[in-house]
């Protein structure tokens, strides 16, 4: 992609809970747009979203929606991924890819612009981003890893519904009212009840016992950090929350670590913000980081039951931090090398 002044940038999936976010953040921060083109199933087209003061046609997608883009990115999913994206690459725009369909391809940078920019080569055709929890651990475990040198990461994620989609959104405000007003409970998107319910499954299971989404967590950490020593062991869990996932982390590193030390170093790391002040009952919260970019730090402490441990609590935005403003600081990145 070459550069330019101002670019044309293509949403798949535009009608979606994170493609609504793309949009407002392209115009939050002001990217250097000439024209936006949001795209979704034939179900959303004819609809309009607000983009700078103007209504934007939704247009279906298909195999000529690329012609004149330069960026594309793109959050409907995998399957639409894997059809759409090699054609929008064919068409010259650079994807950037919200789903799960590349993530772990060997030519195709993962990335997260405050922990691994260079990951992303001087021709980009498509650029992953990682998963939503991978995301704001990763953002974490850089500064602690550089530092100390993680040897293992022991992981429970507590996720908010909105991570599968507005659907689930609301499902879970549904099932509140039926449970409050006694009336059977309706399931559509999750195998339970989500309302008043954890639900220790995201994803599919795999042989090994953990789910898909756990994995990921183990293989795209590798890959962002680029140590292939690292060790993860993740528990995802589905919570009756609808914006933010809360990470509770247990890190073991081969040096000496302090909690003031990883304090200090999380304050100073670009998009994090240290929030730890137990004593007047101030931690990271799901609903203080809804809307916000950062990703919050706090309950820092060192692990009792270990040499060199230390347990933190990670909560960030799962449709910003986690998938759509992650996607537009890579378009950022593209534009200011
Ligand atoms: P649509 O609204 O037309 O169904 P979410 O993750 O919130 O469920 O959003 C999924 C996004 O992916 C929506 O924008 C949805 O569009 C879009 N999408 C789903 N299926 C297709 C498809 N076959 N072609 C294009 N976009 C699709």
């Amino acid at each position: 992609m070459l550069k330019k002044e101002k670019y044309n940038v293509a949403v798949v999936g535009a009608t979606g809970a994170v493609g609504r976010r793309m949009l407002a953040i392209l115009e939050e921060r002001n990217f250097p747009v000439a024209r936006v083109l949001p795209l979704a199933s034939a179900r959303s087209a004819g609809q309009t979203l607000p983009f700078k003061g103007e209504e934007l046609l939704v247009k279906e997608l298909n195999r000529d929606s690329f012609r004149g883009i330069d960026i594309a990115l793109f959050s409907a999913g995998a399957t639409i991924s894997r059809e759409y994206a090699p054609i929008a690459v064919s068409a010259g725009a650079v994807v950037i890819d919200n789903s799960s369909a590349f993530r772990m391809d060997k030519d195709v940078p993962l990335v997260v612009p405050e922990v691994n920019p260079n990951a992303i080569g001087p021709r980009p055709g498509i650029i992953a981003n990682p998963n939503c929890s991978t995301i704001q651990m990763v953002m974490v475990l850089k500064p602690i890893h550089d530092r100390f040198r993680i040897k293992r990461v022991v992981v429970s994620t507590y996720q908010s519904v909105s991570g599968s989609g507005q659907k689930a959104v609301n499902e879970l405000t549904r099932q509140a009212e039926e449970v409050l007003h006694d009336r059977p409970v309706q399931k559509q998107i999750y195998p339970h009840p989500i309302a008043f319910n954890c639900l220790p499954h995201i994803d599919v299971f795999l042989d090994n016992g953990y789910t898909k989404e756990e994995m990921k967590m183990v293989n795209e950490t590798r890959k962002i950090l680029e140590d292939e020593t690292i060790r993860v062991s993740p528990t995802t869990v589905r919570v009756p929350v609808f914006y933010c996932h809360s990470e509770s982390l247990n890190v073991e590193t081969e040096k000496p670590i302090s909690a003031g030390e990883v304090r200090d170093l999380c304050a100073r790391f670009p998009g994090i913000v240290v929030v730890d002040d137990p004593a007047n009952n101030r931690y990271p919260l799901a609903l203080d980081a809804t809307g916000r970019d950062e990703v919050f730090v706090g309950r820092i402490r060192e692990d009792i039951s270990v040499e060199n441990g230390i347990h933190l609590w990670v909560v960030s935005d799962n449709l910003r931090k986690g998938a759509a403003l992650n996607a537009v600081q890579i378009a950022e990145c593209l534009h200011n090398r």
